[in-house]
This record gives C-alpha cells, structure tokens and sequence, in this order.
C-alpha cells in the first residue's frame, strides 16, 4: 500500500513557533510511517511546484521563523487557480495538506474545495478565532503567547521602557503590531503602560490629550501603547501607507506611535519641554527570536494533531482551534464545511476587555490574558 503522503505550508507573516509545529509534524509522520513534504514559500510553492522533503529530517524547534519560508499570495486574484494547484498536488501524489496562516493564508484554502486540509491559525495579532458571549473558539493562535510576553516585557518595570522613561521624565508612546484587532497592544497591560490604544475603539484625540497631560503633571512619565492599525475618531488610520499595500489590500504600518507623539509634542508644548516626548517601534522584533513555553507546547499538540487527522480522515478538511478545557489547553478539530467563510473567524477586541474611557484592560480581559501569561514572569509591577 502507499504511504500516505501530507505537504506543510506556512504562510503570511512569520511567528516564532512555527518551526516547533513543523518538527512535530515531521516526528509524528516518522512515527507513523506518513511521508511529510515541505511546501516552500507558502502558497507560491503549490503554484511553482516548489517542495522539499521533510521526512527523516530533524529541525530545531527552539529556532524562530519558518524553514519553509513564507509568501503572501492572494489565490482569488490568480486564474485557474483551482486547477494549477490540483495538478501540482496530484503530480507530487499528496493526500493532504496542513496550512498554518493567519486569516489571508487561511482564506485561500476556502477556494481549494476538493484538497484535504487541516488549517492551523498563527499570527501574532490573535485576530483568528471567536470571542463573544458563546464563548472562545480558538483561545489564542499560535505566536501570540510569544509576542504577548516580548510587549509586556518591553513596557514593563523590570524589563522594559519604564526605569529609563522614570529617569528622564518621559512620554514614551509604543507602536505595537495589529492591522485591525487590538489583542497585541492589550496585552501589553501584563507590563502596566498607563494608556492602551487599538483599532476597535477610535481615538477621541482631545478627550485623550487631556487624559495623557494630567497623568504626566502627576507622575512625570508616562507609557502609551498604540496599535498600527489605530484610527483618529473621524474613522481614518493615524498612519497607513497604502503605497505598499500587500497582496490583499492591507496597507504598511510604519509611523502610528511617530504621528501620535509628534501631535502630542505639538499641543502640550505650551505646558512643559516636550523633547522628552519620544517613539518606539519594535516591529518584527514582535515575531522574531525563539517561540516560548505556550507556544511550543501548543505547536506541538496542533501539528502532532493535525498530521493524526489526515492519516485518519484523508478526503475531509479541518480548522484546528486551541480549546481551553479543565487540563489546560489542546486541540479540538472543526469541520471546514461549517465554516463558510474565514472572515466569519476573525475576531476583534470586544467591549467587555476594553475599557475604552479609561484607554486600559478590563477585569475579564486581564483574566483572558492571565490564562495565556501563566507560564511566563508575570511583569505587573507598577510605580
Ligand atoms: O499579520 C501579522 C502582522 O504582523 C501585522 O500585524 C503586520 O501589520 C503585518 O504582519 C506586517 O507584515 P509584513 O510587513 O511582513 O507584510
């Protein structure tokens, strides 16, 4: 009989354990006797027939990004779509297919209705999932445990921006990663900024002004975190540059923290020296470097489960969410027939974990998060 035969891809923006999922995978399929095939560069490698093999290999976990590399490709926007892929997946005799990616990556498995696939979400912005009063479905996706643990260190007292924004008397604004979800610079609270801004809630500009100055004449430092994404309350982005809008329409972030401390310098001048109000953007410092605990344990579980899923039930296709249940968290596998569309998954920061008044988390979206900081050093310490 013919070993079973499953290819891997990743897609869309990088994450840190993605290499934690590829070599569980590769373990898995080991053990079991199901050939694993690398798709290189995401969806391009289906389109220009470009594969390694994986089987037999090992490769560091520990290490961050994707030795399959990434792409960002729109499938919708290629003819034949349907039929270039199916050849190449009949040519390289696969039965299935695992795609990791955020809501782009993911979207485009929707059109490829007759290959088995068993999607895995990962994006650091966590915007791929449910939250709303049923519940979670998909309580984080993978690489934002990593990155939620590099903000709040970043902010934090005993890590982060805080000792030398005390020492200089600064306003420091953060610029966090998120095109349209706010979860990244939410959970940023773990290291206790003062304000939290992201692209659910507009920002009321002068309501905000006066919130940023009182807290400075009162503490002498403040720390701002701000989504990319973020928008002024008349609905547009504080800084998007759509000369360099990706495959899909998302436009470059680059400046959000840069245009809203430059306002801020210019209307508080009048009140003290602000020279001392200051940007900062970490930016893919937000997906690199090693995945943590979470994250590992979680790639693990989904690629050892999602390789189990195509060995077993080869002609139906799956969408892998993480579940927490009373063990902790794992794996619980949907039928991709239920869902009609990937945009129905993308899920943005609700009301009852943002308190968009004060510019903070609220009590249930600290408790969401606690669930997530457990197993890294809790940064809360404040001045
Ligand atoms: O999709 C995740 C993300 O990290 C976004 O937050 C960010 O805007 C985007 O990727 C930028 O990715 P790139 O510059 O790699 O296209």
């Amino acid at each position: 009989m013919k070993r079973k035969k499953i290819g891997i891809l990743t897609g869309g923006g990088d994450v840190q354990p993605l290499n934690s999922l590829i070599s569980a995978v590769i373990e898995y399929g080991d053990q079991n006797d199901i050939d694993i095939y690398g798709v290189c560069k995401g969806w391009l490698g289906l389109i220009e027939d470009n594969f390694i093999e994986l089987s037999g290999k090992s490769i560091d976990p520990l290490i961050g990004g994707t030795i399959l590399k990434s792409s960002r490709v729109n499938l919708r926007k290629i003819d034949n779509i349907e039929e270039i892929i199916s050849r190449t997946f009949t040519k390289n005799q696969l039965d299935g297919l695992i795609v990791i990616g955020g809501e782009d990556t993911l979207s485009n498995s929707l059109i490829l209705k007759n290959i088995p696939q068993v999607l895995i979400s990962k994006t650091i912005d966590n915007d791929v999932g449910t939250f709303n009063e049923n519940g979670i479905l998909n309580y984080f996706t993978l690489g934002y445990p990593t990155a939620a643990e590099k903000i709040s260190s970043f902010v934090s007292l005993n890590e982060g921006i805080r000792t030398t924004a005390y020492s200089h008397e600064r306003i420091v604004i953060v610029e966090s990663m998120g095109m349209h979800a706010g979860w990244l610079a939410l959970a940023s609270s773990l290291g206790s900024p003062d304000f939290i801004i992201i692209p659910e809630f507009p920002l009321d500009y002068v309501s905000f002004k006066e919130k940023i100055l009182k807290k400075y004449l009162d503490s002498r430092n403040v720390i701002v975190v701000v989504s990319e994404g973020s928008k002024w309350s008349d609905g547009s982005y504080i800084s998007a540059d759509f000369n360099e809008a990706d495959n899909f329409g998302h436009p470059r972030f680059k400046g959000t923290a840069e245009v809203l401390a430059n306002r801020i310098k210019n209307d508080l001048k009048k009140y003290f020296d602000t020279r001392n109000i200051n940007s900062i953007n970490p930016s893919y410092l937000y997906r690199s470097g090693k995945p943590n605990l979470l994250d590992i344990t979680a790639a693990k579980k989904l690629g050892t489960e999602a390789v189990k899923l195509l060995g077993n039930k080869i002609s139906e296709s799956f969408f892998l969410a993480i579940q927490l249940n009373e063990t902790g968290f794992s794996p619980m596998a949907f039928q991709l027939n239920n869902i009609s569309n990937i945009n129905s998954l993308h899920r943005f920061v609700i009301p009852e974990l943002y308190d968009s008044k004060n510019y903070s988390v609220t009590g249930k979206g600290l408790n969401y998060l606690t669930r997530i900081s457990e197993r890294f050093p809790i940064l809360n310490y404040s001045f």
